[in-house]
Protein backbone atom coordinates (compact mmCIF):
# COMPACT_ATOMS: atom_id res chain seq x y z
CA UNK A 1 0.00 0.00 0.00
CA UNK A 2 1.70 3.46 -0.66
CA UNK A 3 1.74 5.78 2.22
CA UNK A 4 -1.08 8.03 1.03
CA UNK A 5 -3.10 5.19 1.32
CA UNK A 6 -1.97 3.84 4.22
CA UNK A 7 -1.97 6.96 6.24
CA UNK A 8 -6.15 7.54 4.81
CA UNK A 9 -7.06 4.16 6.56
CA UNK A 10 -5.94 5.07 9.82
CA UNK A 11 -6.98 7.28 12.52
CA UNK A 12 -6.52 10.89 11.24
CA UNK A 13 -5.41 13.34 14.20
CA UNK A 14 -8.09 15.89 14.65
CA UNK A 15 -5.87 18.63 15.91
CA UNK A 16 -2.05 19.24 14.58
CA UNK A 17 -0.01 21.90 15.64
CA UNK A 18 3.40 22.76 13.67
CA UNK A 19 6.15 25.06 14.52
CA UNK A 20 7.31 26.48 11.28
CA UNK A 21 10.60 26.98 12.36
CA UNK A 22 14.00 26.96 9.74
CA UNK A 23 12.90 29.68 7.47
CA UNK A 24 16.32 31.55 7.79
CA UNK A 25 18.93 28.57 7.36
CA UNK A 26 17.05 27.78 4.07
CA UNK A 27 17.47 30.87 2.77
CA UNK A 28 21.33 31.31 4.17
CA UNK A 29 22.01 27.76 2.43
CA UNK A 30 20.79 29.49 -0.55
CA UNK A 31 22.82 32.86 0.01
CA UNK A 32 19.50 34.39 0.06
CA UNK A 33 18.48 36.91 2.54
CA UNK A 34 16.43 35.54 5.63
CA UNK A 35 13.50 37.13 4.12
CA UNK A 36 13.40 35.10 1.36
CA UNK A 37 13.07 32.15 3.06
CA UNK A 38 10.16 33.55 5.25
CA UNK A 39 8.47 34.66 1.76
CA UNK A 40 8.90 30.75 0.44
CA UNK A 41 7.65 29.60 3.93
CA UNK A 42 4.66 31.51 4.31
CA UNK A 43 3.96 29.94 0.51
CA UNK A 44 4.66 26.44 2.29
CA UNK A 45 2.00 27.20 4.92
CA UNK A 46 -0.38 27.91 2.06
CA UNK A 47 0.03 24.81 0.69
CA UNK A 48 0.21 22.81 3.58
CA UNK A 49 -3.65 24.32 4.97
CA UNK A 50 -4.56 22.44 2.06
CA UNK A 51 -2.66 19.27 2.13
CA UNK A 52 -4.38 19.06 5.92
CA UNK A 53 -7.59 20.29 5.06
CA UNK A 54 -7.45 17.05 2.10
CA UNK A 55 -6.38 14.46 4.64
CA UNK A 56 -9.59 15.62 6.90
CA UNK A 57 -7.52 17.06 9.60
CA UNK A 58 -9.81 19.65 11.37
CA UNK A 59 -7.74 22.05 12.29
CA UNK A 60 -4.20 23.08 11.98
CA UNK A 61 -2.32 25.46 14.64
CA UNK A 62 0.83 27.19 13.40
CA UNK A 63 3.69 28.99 14.99
CA UNK A 64 4.06 31.85 12.99
CA UNK A 65 5.44 34.76 14.98
CA UNK A 66 6.14 34.33 18.89
CA UNK A 67 6.08 36.81 21.76
CA UNK A 68 9.91 36.44 21.62
CA UNK A 69 10.70 36.89 18.21
CA UNK A 70 10.19 40.87 18.90
CA UNK A 71 14.09 40.37 19.52
CA UNK A 72 15.02 40.13 15.62
CA UNK A 73 16.08 42.71 13.58
CA UNK A 74 13.35 45.53 13.17
CA UNK A 75 14.28 44.98 9.24
CA UNK A 76 12.91 41.03 9.90
CA UNK A 77 10.03 41.74 12.18
CA UNK A 78 8.69 44.30 9.77
CA UNK A 79 8.93 41.40 7.04
CA UNK A 80 7.46 38.80 9.68
CA UNK A 81 4.61 41.66 10.53
CA UNK A 82 3.37 40.98 6.48
CA UNK A 83 2.19 37.58 6.57
CA UNK A 84 -1.32 38.07 7.06
CA UNK A 85 -1.66 40.60 4.30
CA UNK A 86 0.23 37.60 2.16
CA UNK A 87 -2.23 35.35 3.44
CA UNK A 88 -5.15 37.55 2.59
CA UNK A 89 -4.85 36.64 -0.91
CA UNK A 90 -5.06 33.20 -0.64
CA UNK A 91 -8.24 33.38 1.79
CA UNK A 92 -10.46 34.68 -1.32
CA UNK A 93 -9.47 31.97 -3.94
CA UNK A 94 -8.12 28.74 -2.48
CA UNK A 95 -8.74 28.93 0.99
CA UNK A 96 -12.29 30.12 0.03
CA UNK A 97 -12.39 26.70 -2.28
CA UNK A 98 -11.68 24.47 0.34
CA UNK A 99 -13.69 26.57 3.08
CA UNK A 100 -11.40 27.02 5.42
CA UNK A 101 -11.58 29.03 8.39
CA UNK A 102 -9.24 31.35 9.89
CA UNK A 103 -8.37 32.67 13.48
CA UNK A 104 -5.71 33.98 15.13
CA UNK A 105 -4.17 33.58 18.92
CA UNK A 106 -1.85 36.07 20.38
CA UNK A 107 -1.91 39.51 21.68
CA UNK A 108 -3.27 42.02 19.38
CA UNK A 109 -1.68 45.02 21.56
CA UNK A 110 1.50 45.32 19.74
CA UNK A 111 0.69 45.09 16.25
CA UNK A 112 -0.27 48.29 13.74
CA UNK A 113 -3.88 49.61 13.88
CA UNK A 114 -4.08 48.02 9.93
CA UNK A 115 -3.25 44.57 11.09
CA UNK A 116 -5.36 44.60 14.12
CA UNK A 117 -8.03 46.01 11.50
CA UNK A 118 -6.92 43.04 9.10
CA UNK A 119 -6.64 40.04 11.57
CA UNK A 120 -10.58 40.78 12.59
CA UNK A 121 -11.22 41.17 8.89
CA UNK A 122 -9.64 37.82 8.24
CA UNK A 123 -11.61 36.40 11.13
CA UNK A 124 -14.67 37.85 10.62
CA UNK A 125 -14.75 36.95 6.63
CA UNK A 126 -14.04 33.62 7.14
CA UNK A 127 -15.92 32.72 10.55
CA UNK A 128 -18.98 30.61 8.85
CA UNK A 129 -16.96 28.64 6.78
CA UNK A 130 -17.08 24.94 8.15
CA UNK A 131 -13.96 23.25 6.55
CA UNK A 132 -10.54 23.33 8.08
CA UNK A 133 -9.96 25.36 10.90
CA UNK A 134 -6.12 27.25 10.52
CA UNK A 135 -5.02 28.71 13.79
CA UNK A 136 -2.39 30.80 12.91
CA UNK A 137 -0.23 31.83 16.39
CA UNK A 138 1.15 35.31 15.99
CA UNK A 139 2.55 37.09 18.95
CA UNK A 140 1.76 34.42 20.71
CA UNK A 141 3.44 32.75 23.75
CA UNK A 142 2.37 30.50 26.21
CA UNK A 143 3.46 32.20 29.47
CA UNK A 144 0.90 35.24 28.07
CA UNK A 145 -1.45 33.01 27.27
CA UNK A 146 -1.40 31.24 30.82
CA UNK A 147 -0.82 34.33 32.89
CA UNK A 148 -3.65 36.19 31.38
CA UNK A 149 -6.18 33.06 31.74
CA UNK A 150 -4.83 33.04 35.54
CA UNK A 151 -5.62 37.12 35.64
CA UNK A 152 -9.58 36.57 34.55
CA UNK A 153 -9.79 33.59 36.89
CA UNK A 154 -8.82 35.38 39.64
CA UNK A 155 -11.11 38.17 38.59
CA UNK A 156 -13.79 35.95 38.63
CA UNK A 157 -13.08 34.76 42.21
CA UNK A 158 -12.88 37.83 43.76
CA UNK A 159 -16.23 39.24 42.10
CA UNK A 160 -17.72 36.21 43.54
CA UNK A 161 -18.56 34.73 40.56
CA UNK A 162 -16.68 31.48 41.02
CA UNK A 163 -15.75 29.27 43.79
CA UNK A 164 -12.47 27.97 44.27
CA UNK A 165 -13.31 24.19 43.77
CA UNK A 166 -14.95 25.59 40.44
CA UNK A 167 -11.00 26.07 39.38
CA UNK A 168 -10.73 23.14 37.18
CA UNK A 169 -8.75 22.01 33.85
CA UNK A 170 -11.91 22.23 31.85
CA UNK A 171 -12.54 26.17 33.35
CA UNK A 172 -8.55 27.09 33.12
CA UNK A 173 -9.02 25.63 29.15
CA UNK A 174 -11.92 27.76 28.44
CA UNK A 175 -9.50 31.00 29.25
CA UNK A 176 -7.20 29.65 26.62
CA UNK A 177 -7.07 30.90 23.08
CA UNK A 178 -7.90 27.43 21.58
CA UNK A 179 -10.86 27.11 23.88
CA UNK A 180 -13.41 26.46 20.86
CA UNK A 181 -10.41 23.83 19.48
CA UNK A 182 -10.51 20.33 20.25
CA UNK A 183 -7.64 18.34 21.85
CA UNK A 184 -4.02 18.75 20.34
CA UNK A 185 -3.17 15.32 18.95
CA UNK A 186 0.03 15.72 17.03
CA UNK A 187 3.35 18.70 17.41
CA UNK A 188 5.40 18.96 14.34
CA UNK A 189 8.18 20.57 14.31
CA UNK A 190 10.87 21.05 11.20
CA UNK A 191 14.66 22.39 11.33
CA UNK A 192 15.84 19.94 13.92
CA UNK A 193 15.72 21.76 16.93
CA UNK A 194 14.50 20.18 19.86
CA UNK A 195 12.87 22.08 21.41
CA UNK A 196 9.11 23.99 22.62
CA UNK A 197 10.09 27.88 22.31
CA UNK A 198 7.24 28.83 24.89
CA UNK A 199 4.40 27.09 22.46
CA UNK A 200 1.34 25.85 23.74
CA UNK A 201 2.97 24.39 26.68
CA UNK A 202 -1.03 23.33 28.32
CA UNK A 203 -2.24 22.09 25.22
CA UNK A 204 0.75 19.84 24.39
CA UNK A 205 0.04 17.60 27.92
CA UNK A 206 -0.55 14.66 26.48
CA UNK A 207 0.31 15.14 22.45
CA UNK A 208 2.57 13.37 20.29
CA UNK A 209 5.16 14.97 19.12
CA UNK A 210 6.99 14.54 16.32
CA UNK A 211 10.68 16.42 15.43
CA UNK A 212 12.10 16.19 11.47
CA UNK A 213 14.98 17.69 10.16
CA UNK A 214 13.74 19.12 7.21
CA UNK A 215 13.48 23.07 7.26
CA UNK A 216 10.16 24.35 6.73
CA UNK A 217 10.06 25.42 3.38
CA UNK A 218 11.31 21.92 2.24
CA UNK A 219 8.40 20.69 4.34
CA UNK A 220 6.20 18.99 1.85
CA UNK A 221 3.46 16.73 1.59
CA UNK A 222 5.27 13.82 1.58
CA UNK A 223 6.74 15.00 4.93
CA UNK A 224 3.37 15.58 6.34
CA UNK A 225 2.43 11.95 5.56
CA UNK A 226 5.20 10.27 6.93
CA UNK A 227 4.38 12.55 10.30
CA UNK A 228 1.27 11.14 10.52
CA UNK A 229 2.35 7.67 9.53
CA UNK A 230 4.43 7.93 12.38
CA UNK A 231 1.67 9.09 14.91
CA UNK A 232 -0.44 6.52 13.99
CA UNK A 233 1.94 4.25 14.81
CA UNK A 234 2.01 5.51 18.46
CA UNK A 235 0.48 3.70 21.54
CA UNK A 236 -1.45 6.70 23.32
CA UNK A 237 -2.18 5.56 26.69
CA UNK A 238 -2.86 8.58 28.98
CA UNK A 239 -1.07 6.69 31.99
CA UNK A 240 -2.95 4.37 31.33
CA UNK A 241 -2.32 0.45 30.06
CA UNK A 242 -4.83 0.15 26.84
CA UNK A 243 -4.74 2.92 24.15
CA UNK A 244 -7.66 5.47 23.91
CA UNK A 245 -9.70 6.12 21.08
C1 LIG B 1 10.90 30.26 11.48
O1 LIG B 1 12.11 30.35 10.84
C2 LIG B 1 10.03 31.46 11.27
C3 LIG B 1 9.89 32.32 12.45
C4 LIG B 1 10.42 32.13 13.62
C5 LIG B 1 9.10 33.51 12.30
P1 LIG B 1 13.36 31.06 11.52
O2 LIG B 1 13.36 32.48 11.11
O3 LIG B 1 13.39 30.83 12.98
O4 LIG B 1 14.53 30.29 10.80
P2 LIG B 1 15.91 29.83 11.44
O5 LIG B 1 15.58 29.06 12.69
O6 LIG B 1 16.69 31.07 11.73
O7 LIG B 1 16.53 28.98 10.38
C1 LIG C 1 9.91 29.43 17.26
O1 LIG C 1 10.99 29.51 16.40
C2 LIG C 1 8.91 30.48 16.93
C3 LIG C 1 8.27 30.34 15.63
C4 LIG C 1 8.44 29.36 14.79
C5 LIG C 1 7.34 31.37 15.30
P1 LIG C 1 12.30 30.31 16.81
O2 LIG C 1 13.29 30.07 15.72
O3 LIG C 1 11.96 31.71 17.15
O4 LIG C 1 12.69 29.55 18.16
P2 LIG C 1 14.06 29.43 18.92
O5 LIG C 1 14.54 30.82 19.14
O6 LIG C 1 14.98 28.66 18.04
O7 LIG C 1 13.73 28.70 20.17
MG1 LIG D 1 14.27 29.43 14.18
Amino acid sequence: MNLEKRVLSNRIPCHIAIILDGNGRWAKKRKLPRTFGHKVGADNLKKTTINCSKLGIKVLSVYAFSTENWNRPKEEVDYLMKLPLELEKSFKGNFKKHDIKVMFSGRRDRFSKENIELLSKIEEKTKERSGLILNICFDYGSYTEMLTATKEICDLYKNDRIKLDDINEELFSSHLYTKDLPKLDLLIRTSGELRISNFLLWQLAYSELYFTKKLWPEFNNKQLLVAIDNYQKRNRTYGGLKEKK
